[in-house]
């Protein structure tokens, strides 16, 4: 039976939010609807994420709780990066799973629905580039933020990550799309749009780079705030670093994931940056935006990890000042490099080294929250809050700010930052600024 109803659960990373929102677009041009919440929709798309542990197991346990209460289930489509890794042996593991999709082959999603009407049970795990994106439909209907896909993929080849065999090479979509799409979102309500990419900072398009494509992006009427994530810091050009002291729609923030900081474990990681290096992009970025708000990534207890090593770590947090900033254990991952290296960590120590790591990046994010209490800036209405009259936005720092108003989600209103938590603002409306 065709599906008349379809649910889209989303896992991981932006881009399979953004994958996850096209899908269901496509869907949705085949005539199909979004179901409600719970587990009655015809079909369910699980777009799993692959970047840490047990991920396989989690998208086969979350298949089984598909079985409804009389024994019946929706069609099962698993897509994302789970999907792409396990291929056809996810239908070898789980006679539930109906499609097995990878993220560059969604395109093909109404065909692979067609044929399990026909009884087939069809794999799809093409690491074709860009087809995708030719293939989903124009976009209508925007988040006041919306997320746009620029670049996939990956050939730094980090030793801990999956991404370069789960998203394949680098790839970056060509800028009359990009702009093209950009205009979509701007039309269906997007006044920020996000570009996203697994080394967007690698973006090309011939002779140009991110820095010219936000140039290109800041004169579009009716956008208002551009960011991208997320970049690697031997990327990160003069001229992208430039553009965040000249292009004023560019958003003070930057995600440069540093993962360690001792330079004995990023070589073993192969991430050709040094402590050093990274830290003298930061100066450079800083000299051209003194105010930019610096996150990032870390991995604790990669393999032969020692405590100076880590001490080394908590340093380079120290002399970085993060806004926010994102830690995980190390995660062996089959097939890379990195899982068959000796001296893997044991599991109390990573545990110790995490707390204590986060601990560290915590108190700088409240450090940085409380330098701006005072501040008058600008909030990008994005959501209701909890409490009548309360709404959620962004500012230019990507804090969360909550604030009384009865400002809609997409006005961009004058805020006076009045008070600071760990992990968001209190903000007191100023009036609405001019659009
Ligand atoms: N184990 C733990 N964390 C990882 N990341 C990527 N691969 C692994 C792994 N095998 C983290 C990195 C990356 C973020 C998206 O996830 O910090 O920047
Ligand atoms: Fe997870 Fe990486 Fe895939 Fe994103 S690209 S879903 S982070 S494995």
């Amino acid at each position: 039976m065709t599906p008349k109803t379809f649910k889209i659960k989303s896992f991981g990373c932006q881009m399979n939010v953004y994958d996850g929102e096209r899908m269901a677009e496509l869907l949705g041009q085949q005539g199909m609807v979004a179901a409600p919440d719970g587990n009655d929709a015809d079909l369910v798309v699980l777009n799993t994420c692959h970047i840490r542990e047990k991920a396989a197991e989690k998208a086969y346990s979350d298949v089984g709780r598909l079985k409804r209460d009389d024994g019946s289930r929706p069609l099962i489509a698993l897509a994302g990066c789970v999907a792409q890794a396990e291929g056809a042996e996810a239908r070898r593991r789980s006679a539930m799973i109906d499609i097995v999709v990878g993220p560059q082959a969604y395109h093909r999603l109404p065909e692979m629905i067609a044929e399990t009407t026909r009884g087939a049970r069809p794999v799809d795990t093409d690491l074709a580039p860009l087809t995708k994106f030719d293939a989903f439909p124009q976009r209508r209907r925007a988040n006041p933020s919306a997320f746009l896909t620029v670049q996939e993929g990956c050939d730094k080849f980090c030793t801990y990550c999956v991404v370069p065999y789960t998203r394949g090479a680098e790839i970056s979509r060509p800028s009359a799309d990009i702009l093209a799409e950009a205009e979509a979102l701007v039309d269906g309500g997007a006044r920020e749009i996000v570009l996203l990419g697994q080394n967007v900072n690698a973006w090309r398009d011939g002779e140009h780079g991110l820095a010219d494509l936000i140039r290109a992006l800041a004169a579009m009427s009716g956008l208002e705030r551009i960011r991208y994530t997320t970049s690697h810091p031997v990327n990160m050009s003069d001229e992208l670093i430039a553009a965040h002291g000249e292009v004023d729609k560019l958003m003070p923030y930057l995600h440069l994931p540093v993962q360690s900081g001792s330079n004995r474990i990023l070589k073993a990681m192969n991430r050709s940056h040094t402590a050093e290096s990274y830290l003298a992009t930061i100066a450079k970025m800083r000299a051209a935006r003194p105010d930019i708000a610096i996150s990032g990534d870390f991995i604790v207890g990669f393999p032969g990890e020692s405590d100076e090593d880590f001490e080394a770590t908590l340093r380079i947090v120290d002399e970085v000042g993060y806004a926010s900033a994102y830690s995980f254990k190390y995660s062996p991952r089959p097939g890379t490099p990195a899982a068959a290296m000796e001296d893997q960590i044991a599991p109390a120590i990573m545990h110790d080294r995490l707390q204590r790591l986060q601990e560290r990046i915590n108190a700088h994010q409240l450090a940085f929250n409380q330098s701006k209490v005072g501040a008058d800036t600008q909030v990008l209405i994005e959501r209701k809050g909890k409490h009548e009259g309360q709404m959620v936005g962004r500012s230019p720092w990507l804090q969360s700010v909550h604030l009384e108003t009865d400002a809609a989600p997409g006005e961009i209103v004058d805020v006076t930052l009045i008070a600071a938590g760990p992990n968001s603002m209190t903000g007191a409306v100023r009036a609405k600024a001019a659009a």
